[in-house]
């Protein structure tokens, strides 16, 4: 019979390799926890108007990488590309600008856009997202920006630069754009084909194509920082300031547009230097949007959020060579077949102490088991026979060198809780 394989671009995870998620993911819930952000959950369907509305149709997310399909009711529905859409939804569903003034949420999930794949870039994927609604305060993006600061840092990841700069809004924005357009016109020839598009449709996006010829065209083009409103030029200012306090290292860059239609003022991006990304050095960004909470229907809510990309991070991790393995404490081995069901029993009673126990429910040799013990990662085998359980004492065996150490049966979670505590 013919196999049934995965879906393209959408990757399974086993153990060991999960152990590295599981890291990053006790990371992130802490680090959220420490900077009062809670965990919002929302399903991965949404209809598919709210990204049109909000990423935006000129878009390549809502243009041509969305997952879209009818229900059975006709309903046109979409895999969510992304979460801060589903999150404007919920905020504003749900009523919670009536609930608190300020909002802080962060969400972990899956995300879909159907992309041309490489290295960091699949089609299904995951993020962690911040969003804070009700504050227009440069606090809000600062805070964000350093939580992250601080979950690289815990990671163990360095060389990764902040990038920030402003969009504008809508007092200073078409001005700039208006220009923009007019010198990008000037130079059509020189635009790939994309951008030739773009131009007319999202012309912004002109400015942080990878291609070279634009490169170079966006290398002459007018600046929007230097087209900034004075409000808009203040909030700017504060971002940096703030920054500037917290110690957090920054770049202005005026070439982060950001791929969604959304922003307004800050926008910013964390960009890896080492070359394990290749192209898809990104690994996460963000930016204010100030506008969209009214724009899909609910008050007006000033808002600023960001999303990092989770198998990118997952990859600098391993590329940096730190390894996460999630082995037991104990591997249980028996010794003789009637052993079995005494063995079985202090299993389970030393999983419910606490202990991380293995064993193999098959049996078989001594020397077949000692050597499953070992492969399982154990810090220790314990083998117990009929001597051991006439006697109430057995042979603690380190598995990673050293020397067996005689233990009683009834002190041997509480012998291992102790070691664990001492190993770390
Ligand atoms: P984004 O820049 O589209 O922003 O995505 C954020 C991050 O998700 C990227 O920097 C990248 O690390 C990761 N990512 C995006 N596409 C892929 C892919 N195909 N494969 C692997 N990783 C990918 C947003 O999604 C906004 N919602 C961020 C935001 C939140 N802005 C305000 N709040």
């Amino acid at each position: 019979m013919s196999r049934v394989a995965g879906v393209k671009g959408m990757n399974d995870l086993l153990p060991p390799d999960s152990a590295a998620w599981e890291h990053l993911e006790s990371i992130v819930r802490s680090l959220c926890h420490r900077y009062g952000y809670r965990e919002l959950r929302t399903p991965v369907l949404e209809d598919t108007a709210l990204f049109v509305r909000s990423v935006g149709e000129a878009t390549d997310i809502v243009g041509k990488e969305m997952y879209t399909f009818e229900d059975k009711a006709g309903r046109s529905l979409s895999l969510r590309p992304e979460g801060t859409a589903p999150a404007a939804r919920a905020y504003i569903e749900h009523a919670v600008a009536n609930r608190e003034p300020v909002t802080r949420w962060f969400y972990m999930g899956p995300m879909f856009r159907y992309e041309r794949m490489k290295t960091g870039r699949y089609r299904q994927f995951h993020q962690l997202g911040l969003e804070g609604y009700g504050a227009e305060e440069p606090a809000v993006e600062v805070e964000q920006m350093e939580l992250v600061v601080e979950l690289l840092r815990g990671l163990g990841l360095r060389d990764i630069t902040l990038h920030i700069n402003s969009l504008g809004d809508e007092a200073c924005r078409p001005a700039f754009q208006a220009s923009l357009v007019g010198y990008l016109r000037d130079h059509r020839e020189s635009l790939c084909a994309d951008c030739q598009v773009r131009l007319e449709k999202n012309p912004l996006r002109v400015l942080d194509c990878k291609n070279p010829g634009c490169q170079q065209v966006a290398a002459g083009a007018p600046s929007i920082l230097d087209a900034l409103c004075p409000d808009c030029e203040a909030h700017f200012a504060e971002v940096q300031r703030k920054l500037t306090l917290l110690e957090i290292p920054f770049k202005v860059d005026a070439r982060i547009m950001r791929g969604l239609d959304y922003y307004t003022r800050t926008t910013f991006e964390f960009i890896a230097a080492d070359p394990v990304l290749g192209t898809a050095s990104t690994v996460g960004g963000g930016g204010r949007y100030d506008r969209l909470i009214k724009q899909l229907g609910g008050p007006q809510t000033p808002a600023v959020g960001l999303a990092l990309g989770l198998e990118r991070l997952v990859l600098l991790m391993e590329a940096g060579g730190s390894a996460h393995v999630k082995a037991p404490d104990l591997f249980v081995v028996t010794a003789e077949p009637v052993a079995a069901d005494p063995a079985f029993t202090w299993v389970s009673r030393l999983r419910r102490a606490g202990v991380a126990v293995e064993f193999d429910p098959r049996g078989g040799s001594l020397k077949s088991q000692l050597k499953r013990a070992d492969k399982s990662g154990a810090t220790w085998a314990l083998v117990l026979g009929g001597a051991e359980l006439e006697s109430g004492q057995a042979a603690l065996k380190p598995l990673r060198g050293g020397e067996p150490e005689p233990v009683r049966l009834d002190d041997l979670a509480e012998v291992l809780r102790a070691k664990r505590t001492r190993t770390g």
